[in-house]
């Protein structure tokens, strides 16, 4: 029974006519009739500032206290931004009504008692936006919601003490299933098992916290030691947090993650709205201290609860922005360190990879904290993190036979007679007290336990004979027994998932409308399924979910199909604001439907989703997009798909470190195919070939060339946005080249129509194309000698650089700092420069990173002499980048300045040898500046070597790169240049001293 009413009405309306009173009042009480109707209430009176109404009669209604106080939050929220000016107060009580559902209609009469009695004075205790329940109510939504007592009141007209409480919100749908079965069997056993758990919860509030794994078979029983021990928890004032793996985990990457960030790290309860859940997270994070821009927004488009205007991203690339999110959670968990909370994660073999890394980060980060993990799972299921020192298993063995003839005890009742069949369900059921209750349940179905039933001999030999031989076997006979609609509603579920969106259901089952309520009634009472506290929609979930994986695996695959083909039609609407979420389960559901087009086009959107959060992963659905359509007849939308994941893969594999023979396959495939499906792709997909070329050691001129292709293939003038894209590469491409003019022009055209980049290339790109190009710009000025425009332009990079948080872009900047300190032979700025790129790197941790951190060490370090430090780590520099084989297009760099330091410190044979590797390298590579910095090196340190007597060649080289110096526009070497060719005109043939400045690394 739900009362609502306007708080202060009479006040608001005091001054008003009795027809002005009701104009300002009727929009109010429509909006309470409509938040009881959305929820199955009926509403049984309007009362000029209020509504009474009746959830669970007439019309019997599973779960119907959940529903009024669902419908009671719905009011609340109604209310909050619906511009009236009114607030409102709800009150709820449970108990037997006598209704009248043909006088249910608003003009009176309908139900009568002291329920209702009761139900009207609560409301009135309610705060105004409040709801009150009484401890009868309260009763039945325990498990679902949480609330405050107001303690025990004596109401007019009731006798005794009624103890009341405020709800305050609706738990998340994940709450344990076991909570709400309400007669649950005693809790048998175990006693070992949960002394390990609870004396693993007095090391964690000691600090020490634990993890503790529970493996056992189906039905062992792990649920339900869990649930036990969380009740222990929670009658102890331990807070307790539960997800959940689905089913369907690898189908939906990152559901259990996402569900573990929204309920643990940020408590965003399922009633928030995005603005809400916005301010929540942003609340958390500034207890760590003033939380950066980007990581909001990076937390904000994760949980999908960004702003509806924000921009994308400032490209943090894929792999650094799980690399982030995974950091933030160890922060969170690290900063709780010292309140004991419980984390239970159930149901680990159908746990997806992606949030297995949130599992993992959040095992080892609870080390040293107070939070205690527990998780359970399958044997089937391979436990990644058995190396967690603060991690311990315990397998769940059988109960003993006394102990299951207990529960089938508990369950059948003490009658004599039935000794016998206890004993024969004890023995069959081997242990597992799910399979115990099942035949329980299934003998009862069978009219075995019925009072007067033949069990006789002979008949006990036929019950025995028929008892199933296992658990899967005896929920596959309860389920051949059932009629219909009961079992057709129930293969549907089972096709649905564990859990049923009854939206879904009443999709695929619209034959099925008019006895679809009794059919779900009927289930429920079998309790096959369950009604689910849920928001935004009623659903249901299997009891357990073996029922689910019998009723799915006994239906014929070809019946099968077409079902899966009606629940990805029905998802598909369902789900239409979160359709990139659940794409992926969408994807599956056609896969089974035997649709592979339409199962790839929904894979490539998961792909594209989690592509923004992890590449590996986003490659997986690329490959499986290919997967689906191998073997599929050629059809536009089949190619089109085939040629964006032969070129997703292609893109993201680079960033995943891999080399360009593992995705040249791809790019051939794709670019075979691009040229019938979108000129526009070839663009993208040369562009990708010729930057994976380069980046895995081959030749500069072979990128530019690509480009240049690329180029071609496009009218000038038009797509000027693509031409800016194309450009911003072919400006780094001319660079690697050394070709700086080129270069220059290059960045001139995409720095001017960077603006009409569209979407799609930005995502192409995977990061901030503005500071990409800007960062080039710098560099590229610097080399030209310009080196008052290269100042400003990295200046405006700096600026530009605060606001985004990839660390690539970030140390652009410094790093082109560095490069401008050599030309000024600063070594303060460089050392200044240098140190935030190691800091960035450091931070960040990856190798790429650390490739540019140790080069501007080393930089920095030769500009102000020490050679020692700089060769050694010029040399750590090289040995990452060759073992593993990040940034081999900083090779020839690293080792041309190597060689510069192996002179700056006069082991001239060592700078001969590196200098003529460098220049074999770099012609190989096309890396035209090291190659003349190499030339000018090995020149120099043979005549200090051997003084003039290698004037003829050192001459020839000191010729090659003077032709170098011309060719690349790179003026700043030309002092370097003449200083050493200068030695040449000199008398004497004396080795010189050191009288140079090394040359730039990166
Ligand atoms: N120690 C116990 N005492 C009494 N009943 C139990 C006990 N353990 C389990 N049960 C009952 O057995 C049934 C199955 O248990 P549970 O759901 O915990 O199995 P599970 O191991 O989690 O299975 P699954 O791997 O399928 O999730 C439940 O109804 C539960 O109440
Ligand atoms: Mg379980």
């Amino acid at each position: 029974m739900l009362f609502a009413d306007i708080v202060g009405s009479t006040e608001q309306i005091a001054e008003l006519d009795a027809e002005q009173a009701m104009d300002r009042l009727g929009p109010a009480l429509a909006l309470m009739c409509e938040s009881i109707e959305i929820f199955s209430g009926t509403v049984v009176r309007t009362m000029g500032d209020g509504v009474m109404a009746l959830f669970g009669a007439p019309k019997a209604l599973e779960g119907h206290a959940l529903l009024a106080c669902e419908a009671a939050f719905h009011m609340q929220r109604a209310f909050q931004g619906d511009g009236l000016g009114f607030r409102i107060r709800v009150g709820m009580h449970s108990g037997q009504v006598a209704s009248d559902p043909q006088q249910a209609d608003g003009r009176g009469g309908g139900a009568h008692g002291l329920t209702i009695h009761l139900a009207s004075r609560v409301v009135g205790l309610a705060e105004p936006g409040g709801i009150c329940v009484t401890e009868s109510c309260y009763a039945l939504l325990r498990s679902s919601c949480d609330v405050r007592f107001l303690g025990k009141h004596l109401l007019k007209g009731i006798s005794g003490h009624t103890g009341i409480y405020a709800l305050m919100e609706l738990k998340a749908a994940t709450t344990n299933r076991l909570t709400q079965q309400g007669s649950l069997t005693p809790f048998l056993g175990r006693a070992d098992e949960m002394e390990v758990l609870k004396q693993a919860l007095r090391l964690t509030e000691r600090g020490q916290a634990r993890a503790v794994g529970i493996s056992g078979e189906p039905g062992a029983g792990k649920s339900r030691l869990c649930h036990e021990f969380i009740q222990w928890c929670s009658s102890h004032s331990i807070p307790v947090f539960e997800v959940r793996a689905q089913p369907y985990g690898h189908a939906m990457p990152l559901q259990p993650g996402l569900s573990l960030l929204r309920t643990f790290f940020f408590r965003i309860p399922p009633t928030d709205d995005a603005a809400a859940a916005r301010a929540r997270i942003a609340a958390r994070l500034t207890e760590l201290g003033t939380p950066a821009d980007a990581d909001l927004a990076l937390l904000y488009d994760f949980l999908g609860v960004a702003e509806a205007d924000s921009v994308l991203l400032p490209g943090l690339n894929p792999k650094l922005r799980h690399a982030r999110l995974l950091s933030l959670v160890r922060e969170l968990v690290k900063h709780d360190a010292a309140t004991t909370c419980v984390i239970l994660i159930e149901d680990l073999h159908w746990l997806d990879e992606a949030s297995e890394e949130f599992v993992a980060t959040l095992v080892e980060a609870a080390a040293g904290t107070q939070t205690m993990v527990v998780l359970n799972f399958r044997p089937s299921y391979r436990l990644p993190w058995a190396q967690f020192d603060n991690f311990q298993k315990v397998e769940l063995d059988q109960l003993s036979s006394s102990e299951i003839e207990h529960l089938v005890r508990s369950l059948i009742g003490p009658r004599q007679e039935l000794h016998e069949i206890c004993r024969l369900v004890v023995q069959r059921s081997g242990g597992n007290p799910f399979f115990a209750e099942e035949l329980v349940r299934s003998l009862a179905d069978g009219g075995f336990l019925a009072e007067g039933a033949d069990l006789r001999a002979e008949a006990l030999e036929a019950i025995e004979r028929s008892l199933p031989p296992t658990v899967q076997a005896v929920i596959g006979a309860r389920l051949d027994r059932l009629g219909e609609p009961e079992k057709t509603l129930l293969q549907m579920c089972a096709i649905i998932g564990k859990e049923i969106p009854l939206a879904v259901l009443e999709h695929m089952a619209s034959p099925l409308a008019s006895v679809i309520e009794k059919g779900l009634d009927g289930l429920c009472h079998a309790e096959l399924i369950l009604p689910q506290p849920a928001v935004g929609g009623r659903r249901f979930a299997f009891r357990h979910p073996l029922i689910q994986e019998v009723a799915y695996s006994t239906q014929l695959k070809v019946r099968r199909g077409p079902l899966h083909c009606a629940v990805a039609l029905a998802m598909e609407v369902y789900y239409r604001d979160q359709l990139d979420e659940y794409a992926a389960l969408i994807a599956y559901h056609y896969e089974s439907a035997g649709q592979p087009v339409d199962a790839a086009h929904h894979s490539s959107r998961a792909a594209q989703w989690v592509g923004s959060t992890n590449a590996a992963l986003a490659i997986k659905h690329w490959h499986k997009v290919r997967a689906l359509l191998h073997g599929q007849a050629r059809s536009s939308r089949a190619d089109s798909l085939r040629v964006r994941a032969g070129g997703q893969i292609a893109v993201l594999g680079w960033r995943e470190g891999l080399v360009l023979q593992e995705v040249q396959p791809f790019i051939d495939e794709a670019m075979a195919l691009a040229g019938e499906v979108d000129n526009r792709l070839i663009q993208l997909l040369l562009m990708v070939e010729g930057r994976m070329l380069q980046a895995s050691g081959g030749p500069a001129d072979g990128y530019v060339e690509r480009l240049l292709k690329a180029l071609a293939l496009m009218p000038v003038g038009a797509d000027l946005g693509r031409a800016a894209t194309l450009n911003a590469a072919l400006s780094q491409a001319y660079a690697w080249a050394g070709l700086l003019p080129q270069a220059l022009a290059a960045n001139d055209i995409a720095l001017r129509d960077m603006e009409k980049i569209d979407r799609l290339d930005r995502e192409f790109i995977g990061f901030s194309i503005e500071h990409w190009v800007m960062g080039m710009r710098g560099r590229l000025l610097t080399r030209l000698g310009r080196l008052e425009e290269a100042e400003q332009c990295l200046k405006e990079l700096l600026v530009l650089g605060q606001s985004s948080n990839d660390p690539v872009i970030l140390q652009f900047a410094h790093f082109g700092h560095v490069d401008l300190a050599w030309c000024r032979k600063d070594p303060a700025l460089a050392l200044a420069h240098s140190t935030r790129v190691a800091e960035i790197a450091e931070k960040h941790e990856g190798p790429y990173l650390r490739v540019f951190a140790l080069s501007c060490l080393a930089l920095a370090a030769s500009i102000g002499g020490d050679f020692e430090t700089a060769q050694r780590t010029f040399s750590q520099a090289l040995i990452l980048v060759r073992n593993a084989k990040v940034a081999m297009e900083f090779e020839t760099e690293i080792l041309a300045s190597l060689a510069e330091c192996h002179r700056g410190l006069g082991r001239f044979e060592q700078a001969l040898d590196v200098a003529r590797e460098a220049i074999t390298l770099s012609r190989q590579r096309c890396t035209r500046l090291p190659e003349c910095r190499a030339l000018i090196t090995c020149a120099a340190a043979m005549l200090d070597t051997h003084g003039l007597a290698s004037a003829v060649e050192a001459r020839a080289l000191f010729a090659e790169a003077e032709g170098l110096v011309r060719m690349t526009g790179a003026s700043i070497y030309e002092e370097l240049l003449a200083r050493e060719q200068f030695r040449l005109t000199e008398p004497a043939g004396e080795p010189q001293g050191v009288n140079f400045i090394v040359g730039q690394a990166a």
